[in-house]
């Protein structure tokens, strides 16, 4: 069979990329790869203490060299930081290398997932539905550019949607998972 390209997952922080990046993994049995974890894992450092020890553009180099190592390789669940939109180099990269879906959700019910957690440094000290609804929309242009396909998860099950991602690009199914 053919080598296929990667899949991309896009979108907000907290609009469900690692939970539907890990159904993706079980139902085709592709390897995954969460470009935030690389890079914590790389550093051994966790991303709050990346940004405010080195900055954000630091991040972001380091966010494109993974990217670019993952292009070359194929057939990979790639879960993207949220950001990783913003370089034009990084959209043209995940067009080139595959396919690029974006997940998308109202700032609401970004809000609930995002809440409890400590470890965005993007949104430390604003964390409130209108600055996320803000945000969104600041990015909304790059996120357009970079999709090829868009599922809004706001009411969906994230199992649901890997069934949907793997149903559109038409990606057979790992053998043991057929039946999940
Ligand atoms: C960011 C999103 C985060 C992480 C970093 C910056 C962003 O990833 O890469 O905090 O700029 O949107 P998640 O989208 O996985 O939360």
């Amino acid at each position: 069979m053919k080598k296929q390209g990667n899949i991309y997952l896009i979108g907000f922080m907290g609009v469900g990329k690692t939970t539907v990046s890990k159904y993706l993994r079980e139902l085709t049995g592709w390897e995954e790869v969460d470009t935030d974890k690389v890079i914590v894992r790389k550093k051994n450092m966790g991303i709050p203490e990346i940004f405010e020890k080195y900055g954000e553009n630091y991040f972001r180099n380091l966010e494109s060299h993974i990217l670019e190592d993952y292009a070359k390789k194929g057939q990979r669940i790639v879960s993207c930081g949220g950001g990783i939109i913003l370089r034009e180099n990084n959209r043209r990269l995940m067009k080139k290398s595959g396919t690029v879906i974006l997940l998308s959700a109202t700032s609401q019910t970004i809000y609930e997932n995002v809440k409890d957690g400590k470890d965005r440094p993007l949104l430390n000290g604003n964390m409130n539905p209108d600055y996320i609804g803000q945000m969104m929309q600041e990015r909304q242009p790059y996120y357009e550019k970079a999709k090829d396909i868009e599922i809004v998860t706001d009411e969906k099950a994230p199992k649901d949607v890997a069934f949907e991602i793997i149903e559109r690009l038409q990606i057979p199914m790992a053998g043991k998972e057929e039946e999940a």
